[in-house]
């Protein structure tokens, strides 16, 4: 099973693509593509030639693993979204899942740049922004809504976060032909925390800004309703006339 969003930017590029006189040819590339478990896999059931680019070679060897295991040429290779290694134009479908809520906000600016470069005209991309209604957010604010996270000693993690109003600036020069809000319930992973693990973990960030230690505290009580990740997903065309 493949994460819902997924299954429906393929669906609306199936029944998008039927209308048309001359459908685009059925080559997708996905940014953050790594993982125990990647997207393309869908993709590439279905029928399209699947490119994915990812910046850890932790996570292409899982994906590539993966591949191997179910006999599927995913084409995955070392890149970075922010200057993705491939020439003008080449895409019909370009998506992310999950991938750009960790760069900064300026990034996914850059980010989104670099896909509408390798986007066709006419071409659809799907995007996901985490909204700032998702809970628990840990780190610290470095800037509004871009909260660092150290998982390991060295390891930084960043998670950008977003109001409602923020989002349509990102897809400013496209015609946004989808939207949705989605809310995923995950109590079930909160619920056999001990209260001492839950403050072990608000101790541990020395930066966690987003809440008080006293409000964290009351949060365990009613960890398992309120835990969601939130999203805002996007389907937007490159217009025949952007440049
Ligand atoms: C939470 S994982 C999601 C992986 C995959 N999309 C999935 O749904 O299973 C985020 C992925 O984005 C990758 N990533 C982070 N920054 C990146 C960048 N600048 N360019 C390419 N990949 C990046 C990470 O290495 C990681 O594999």
């Amino acid at each position: 099973v493949w994460p819902a969003a997924v299954y429906t930017f393929l669906e609306f590029i199936d029944r998008d693509q039927r209308r048309k006189d001359a459908p685009l040819e059925k080559k997708v590339l996905d940014c953050g593509a790594g993982g125990a478990k990647p997207p393309l896999g869908l993709f590439y059931n279905h029928g399209y030639e699947v490119h994915g680019i990812d910046i850890s070679d932790d996570q292409i060897i899982k994906a590539k693993e993966f591949g191997a295991k179910h006999r599927m040429e995913l084409h995955i290779c070392k890149g970075d979204m922010r200057n993705i290694p491939f020439e003008d134009e080449f895409f019909s479908f370009v998506f992310e899942y999950y991938s750009i809520c960790h760069l900064t906000k300026e990034d996914i600016q850059t980010a989104i740049k670099e896909m509408t470069r390798v986007l066709k005209k006419d071409g659809l991309l799907f995007l996901g922004f985490m909204s700032d209604e998702s809970w628990p957010i840990f780190g610290e604010e470095k800037k509004s809504g871009e909260f660092w996270l150290s998982e390991r000693d060295d390891d930084i993690v960043v998670h950008s976060v977003f109001t409602d109003d923020e989002t349509d600036e990102y897809l400013a020069g496209f015609n946004i032909v989808w939207k949705e809000k989605r809310i995923s319930w995950i109590g079930e992973s909160y619920r056999d925390v001990s209260k001492d693990e839950w403050m072990e973990w608000y101790d541990k960030q020395p930066a966690m800004t987003r809440y008080s230690r006293e409000d964290w505290s009351q949060m365990y009580e009613y960890r398992e309703n309120k835990a969601m990740y939130t999203h805002i997903y996007y389907i937007a065309r490159r217009p025949l006339d952007n440049q």
